[in-house]
């Protein structure tokens, strides 16, 4: 079933019908100022942080409840709803609405008894407070007369678990007074110092009513889709004092037919004076339009750097709009405010941040520099990185897991394998992206003590690897690599971390290459050839490759064993590193192919754990199917498909993308549940009842693994050094495709020609009219605007 579709044009996604499976939501403002949205309106606000900045209220775990309600109500008659369909939940005969997710911002549309209305909700840009405008109009013909109620439950506490459960202490702390339309809400009001204020305001009309408490508002046994004072007709003028807090504004408007009106609510973490100033701001209502545009044009701006026009709307919606965003905002958010990450963790995790930045490096390099300069201080002297670095991580002075203070403030014991590592792939990509080779040379503090220049930092990322090598000769898997439930220790060994230490090299060796450190290179190859020598001898299978070995040699990932017969990324890190040999790529891809591939999705391995023997596996407390158990992990669909691409098989590619990408379920929505603009982090495969599900939207690496893998694999455009390399890889069918891309200042807009249907190879390249050797454009040759012509097969 489809419950909306996407709109290109215009970078949003509509939801036409509003009783999406799970609630669809969207992102608002930046970390100064989160907000979640869903299309219901449901969602949380915080600044700066989602567990300790939290003002907004929400239950997790909910029916998508409360959140940004506006309440409409007919004084007339006596009838009442919402400008989104919940939390009233009028009949979907009868009620009809179109919630429009943009790029910052939400806009749901209503239509009911004659009554047009448009609630807009966003963050101004570098702003620290929300905007909620209501357009109220009359559409019938007799004259209207309506009560507009604003209703944002505030939390007790900036805490957001000590508001949702220390409630013989929360409860207490608060209360609300009135003044000048707008609601303030003081916390601590006796301690001038641990004060906390917030503000819920209206500007573009007279405020009628409101309240302040909560259970005033809401009434006995009463809820959100039902509440007292919009039932009345009327506020209260309550305001609490040791109950629950509220701001409630009430609104009251005539309109004669056709008419239109406006209202804007605003809801922030501000005093008296600073609420009256955002109030005065919006005097004139007018300045939201010139805000929203605002909002479009920043992130259309950095969405435009590359933009491709091909045959699947698929692909397109997912390059251009929806994949890109989720990248920013899976780096902006990292894994700390969704509707299920609540924010708790203090901190960045280091794979899943390095990888994230991944994502945006082709649209925006300069956003990733200061986060890629910020993780590489978080790596340990030693070389692993810092398994979390915290939000006011202090380099050259944070502990290590060896420390009990660390440990203390994280619960992060352990090192992980592959932390530092997942450096090589990123800072390649900022390096070519970017032509700021000389990065390699800026000196960076470790986060303990000591400081090195990148390239070191990169050469001791190999070094933590190296001192910490198994019996057959691979790095030792530690309390985890990329997979969070393997837990092979300090003797056990991961092929995942080989080929990562693979790639490492071969990345080190390029850098080293470039700075002329011939030393350096024969260093790197000759440890590449002895690693090479040892995955060949030990972790080749006849037609795959094993994903590693126990402290007492056993092998996990053997066609042998009973379960977890073959893992996927191991196959398709032997290509991505370079290990695996042509025929090995071949044969074992074929296999994940034919013994992993469904069609939402390929299976982190099969069959899943269900006898609990094995114990550094895990994964088997999740149900079969799921997650690490088995589960189609979204993350390492990326890695398959950009694996594909470089073996060239460009059908099997595109069809890896279909079975993963979002959009494929947009007409099966109620099998997949989750927003289909979106990945999620795992979807339920074949053993599961639920088989297609999808689970823990947004922030997940699957963003800027599956980004990397169309951007860098099927579109083929691969930054180099010295230029731009175009070697597309697409399905035969493909006849005909364009791009227009921003690379070093300069506009490119590249046409490609596939009229043989091959799947990859570039036979012609001519820019401005010029036919070029290869199929790299060097950067000598870019004028700022230039026309490009590729030709396959
Ligand atoms: C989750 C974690 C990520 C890990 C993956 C596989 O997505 O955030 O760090 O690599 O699970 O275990």
């Amino acid at each position: 079933m489809q419950y909306g579709h996407f709109d290109e044009k215009n970078k949003e996604y509509l939801i036409t019908k509003p009783n999406t499976p799970a609630p669809w939501a969207n992102y608002l403002g930046s970390p100064e100022y989160g907000a979640i949205i869903s299309g219901n309106a449901g969602g949380y606000s915080f600044v700066k942080s989602g567990a300790n900045g939290r003002h907004l209220r929400y239950h997790f775990n909910s029916n998508d409840e409360p959140g940004r309600y506006i309440y409409v109500k007919d004084l007339e008659n006596g009838d009442y709803w919402s400008g989104s369909w919940q939390p009233v939940g009028k009949d979907l005969d009868q009620y009809q609405s179109v919630c429009h997710h943009g790029t910052g911002y939400t806009n749901i549309v209503s239509d009911y008894d004659n009554i047009h209305t448009e609630s807009l909700y966003y963050v101004p840009l570098n702003k620290t407070y929300e905007v909620w405008r209501m357009k109220v109009r009359n559409d019938g013909t007799t004259a209207r007369k309506l009560a507009l109620f604003g209703f944002a439950e505030l939390t007790n506490n900036n805490n957001y678990e000590q508001d949702t459960v220390n409630l013989q202490y929360t409860l207490f702390i608060s209360r609300t007074y009135y003044k000048n339309n707008k609601i303030l809400q003081v916390i601590n009001e006796n301690i001038p110092e641990e004060q906390t204020w917030r503000f819920f305001g209206a500007a573009g009309a007279e405020v009628a009513g409101y309240d302040g408490d909560r259970d005033t508002f809401l009434g006995e046994y009463r809820s959100y889709g039902n509440p007292a004072s919009v039932a009345n007709g009327e506020c209260s003028n309550s305001l609490n004092y040791n109950t629950n807090a509220c701001g409630a504004l009430q609104i009251n408007v005539e309109l004669q037919p056709g008419e239109e009106k406006e209202v804007a609510f605003l809801l922030g973490q501000y005093d008296e004076q600073g609420a009256s100033e955002i109030l005065s701001h919006y005097k004139d209502l007018s300045v939201v339009e010139e805000e929203l545009e605002e909002l479009k044009a920043f992130w259309h701006s950095k969405l435009n750097r590359f933009q491709v026009q091909t045959p699947s709307d698929n692909l397109n919606n997912m390059i251009n709009t929806w994949n890109a965003y989720q990248c920013f905002i899976t780096f902006i958010w990292s894994r700390a405010a969704s509707f299920q990450y609540s924010g708790l963790r203090n901190g960045l995790g280091y794979r899943d941040t390095v990888q994230d930045i991944q994502g945006i490096i082709h649209l925006d390099h300069e956003m990733a520099l200061e986060r890629l300069r910020l993780m590489i201080s978080a790596q340990v002297s030693n070389g692993g990185g810092l398994p979390l670095v915290k939000f006011d991580h202090n380099p050259g002075h944070e502990g290590t897991p060896d420390d009990p203070e660390y440990v203390r403030e994280t619960g992060h014991p352990h090192y992980r394998a592959d932390d530092a590592l997942w450096l090589f792939p990123t800072v390649i990509k900022y390096l070519n992206e970017s032509g700021n080779w000389d990065f390699t040379n800026e000196v960076v503090p470790y986060s303990d003590k000591g400081e090195d220049t990148v390239y070191g930092h990169l050469r001791q990322a190999l070094q933590f690897s190296l001192d910490r090598m198994g019996a057959h000769g691979m790095p030792v898997g530690l309390h985890a690599d990329w997979n969070d439930c393997l837990r092979l220790g300090a003797k056990g060994e991961s092929l995942f971390v080989a080929f990562q230490l693979y790639m490492g090299f071969k990345i080190f060796m390029e850098i080293a290459q470039n700075k002329n450190k011939p030393e350096d290179v024969a260093w790197a190859q000759g440890l590449l050839d002895e690693l090479d020598g040892n995955i060949q001898k030990y972790a080749w299978e006849k037609d795959q490759f094993v994903r590693g070995f126990t402290e007492d040699n056993y092998t996990i990932g053997s066609w042998e064993n009973e379960e977890g017969k073959i893992w996927m990324n191991p196959q398709s890190w032997a290509v991505l590193s370079g290990a695996a040999r042509p025929e090995q790529a071949r044969v074992s891809m074929d296999k994940v192919y034919e013994n992993l591939r469904t069609d939402y999705g390929t299976m982190l391995f099969y069959p899943p754990f269900r006898k609990y023997g094995l114990p550094v596996a895990l994964m088997a407390l999740f149900n079969a199917s799921t997650k690490e158990n088995g589960g189609i992990f979204s993350q390492p669909q990326g890695w398959l498909i950009l694996a594909e691409t470089m073996i060239g098989n460009g059908d099997r590619a595109f069809e890896y993308f279909l079975n993963c990408s979002p959009a494929s379920m947009n007409d099966k929505a109620e099998v997949r549940k989750l927003e289909p603009y979106v990945h999620g982090q795992f979807v339920e495969s074949k053993d599961s009842p639920y088989q297609g599900r999808a689970h823990v939207h947004w922030l997940t690496g699957t963003a800027s693994t599956v980004m990397v893998s169309l951007v860098e694999g099927i579109m083929g455009v691969q930054p180099q050094k010295d230029g731009l390399r175009l070697n597309p890889c697409v399905p035969s069918d493909w006849t005909e495709f364009s791009m227009v891309r921003e690379f070093r200042g300069k506009k490119l807009n590249i046409r490609v020609e596939n009229n043989n249907g091959v799947q990859k190879g570039v036979s012609r390249i001519v820019i401005n009219g010029e036919e070029i050797q290869g199929d790299l454009i060097p950067v000598t040759q870019l004028a700022a605007e230039n026309d490009v012509l590729v030709v396959m097969g």
